[in-house]
């Protein structure tokens, strides 16, 4: 599936890599840029990691994705010519920073483009998982549906609840901004300090961790995945939320322990949750979580707008060349 796309050349050829295909605006701002040759792994599918091993050698820069493991071994693999790395996403818990950095190489990443549509998909999973939208569909689809009946179907509102945002960064904000007028009497957040400035457009308040998970009808997980936040919403944690609390995550997996998460979901100690990330990715198709009614799971598409993806790729080729040229970037994730 690797192919070649050859752009014009202009005095020193600067070899690029880029591990899948991205959207068409994107590519096309790298093969216009003179002095740039692109080689891309031209599929919808992951480059296999032997792939990427070959496809990065000897090249200047990189634009990967959150799928690609970017670690020491592919740094070796690149050699000591590599001098910038794009990442098509706003998370980097995929590129091995320390390591990175030791090496002198830039860092490109997507920041603010793809808020919007990730916080419009974090709140159509909250009311997915909370209104139990695929359950009452499939019931329709298998005659369930009989009659209309005043005890069936019932989940919980946004109406006087509370909602704790874990993690009241970009994304985080833009939850709370759409899911006020929905008429939630009480926002609480958490994160490493307290932002009063940011915190005061939704009268937010800033808990512990735990106070969160007793308080909140509904948990929103926004937060960037680092070794504090990995398996922080443990079974101590779902063991203090409600039972008639509903959890969304649309971070990254690894911040939820998910057996401990199955327990919660399985034994009523919470009510629901709906899931846009997983460990791992993909979720394997008999994984005990896909067997619960009250659990929602989407397959990562948090910013899958036709125009958000656009603007994504557009923008990660723009940090890779400026990184290339030695210009700042439009968005450097500073190390
Ligand atoms: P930001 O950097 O703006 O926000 C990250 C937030 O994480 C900050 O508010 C930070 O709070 C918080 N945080 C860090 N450490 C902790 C902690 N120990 N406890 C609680 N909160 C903590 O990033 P974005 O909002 O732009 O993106 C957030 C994440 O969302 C990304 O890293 C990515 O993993 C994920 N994402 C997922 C998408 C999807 O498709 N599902 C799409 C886009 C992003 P503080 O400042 O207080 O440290
Ligand atoms: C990111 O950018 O980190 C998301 O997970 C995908 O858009």
């Amino acid at each position: 599936a690797a192919a070649a796309a050859a752009g014009p050349v202009v005095g020193s050829v600067m070899a690029v890599f880029v591990t899948r295909r991205i959207p068409a605006e994107g590519l096309r701002v790298l093969s216009q840029a003179g002095g740039c040759r692109v080689q891309q792994w031209d599929s919808e599918e992951p480059v296999p990691r032997a792939e990427l091993l070959a496809g990065v050698a000897g090249k200047r820069g990189l634009l990967c994705l959150l799928s690609d493991r970017i670690d020491r071994e592919v740094l070796d693999a690149a050699g000591p010519g590599l001098k910038v790395i794009s990442t098509m996403s706003v998370g980097f818990d995929h590129l091995a920073l320390e390591e990175i950095k030791k090496r002198g190489i830039r860092v490109g990443y997507t920041p603010d483009v793809l808020t919007d549509a990730t916080a419009e998909l974090s709140v159509a999973l909250l009311l997915a998982a909370c209104r139990r939208l695929p359950e009452a569909v499939e019931q329709v689809k298998n005659g369930g549906w009989t009659t209309w009946k005043p005890l069936w179907m019932c989940g919980y509102g946004l109406s006087d609840s509370t909602v704790g945002i874990i993690g009241l960064g970009r994304i985080g904000q833009a939850v709370a901004r759409r899911l006020k007028p929905f008429g939630v009497k009480k926002f609480l957040y958490t994160g490493s300090c307290p932002k009063p400035e940011t915190a005061a457009e939704f009268e937010a308040e800033f808990v512990p961790l735990m106070r969160l998970a007793e308080e909140s009808d509904f948990v929103v997980v926004t937060c960037a995945l680092t070794p504090a936040t990995q398996g922080m919403c443990n079974r101590d944690f779902f063991g203090r939320m409600k039972k008639t609390s509903v959890f969304v995550n649309t971070s990254r997996g690894a911040v939820v322990n998910q057996e401990d998460l199955y327990d919660a979901l399985a034994h009523g100690q919470i009510a629901a949750a709906g899931l846009d990330v997983t460990t791992p990715e993909p979720l394997p198709t008999d994984h005990p979580l896909l067997s619960l009614k009250n659990c929602v799971i989407l397959p990562h598409v948090g910013s899958a707008t036709y125009a958000t993806r656009s603007t994504m790729a557009v923008l990660a080729a723009n940090n890779l060349l400026a990184g290339l040229r030695g210009e700042p970037m439009p968005h450097e994730l500073l190390l």
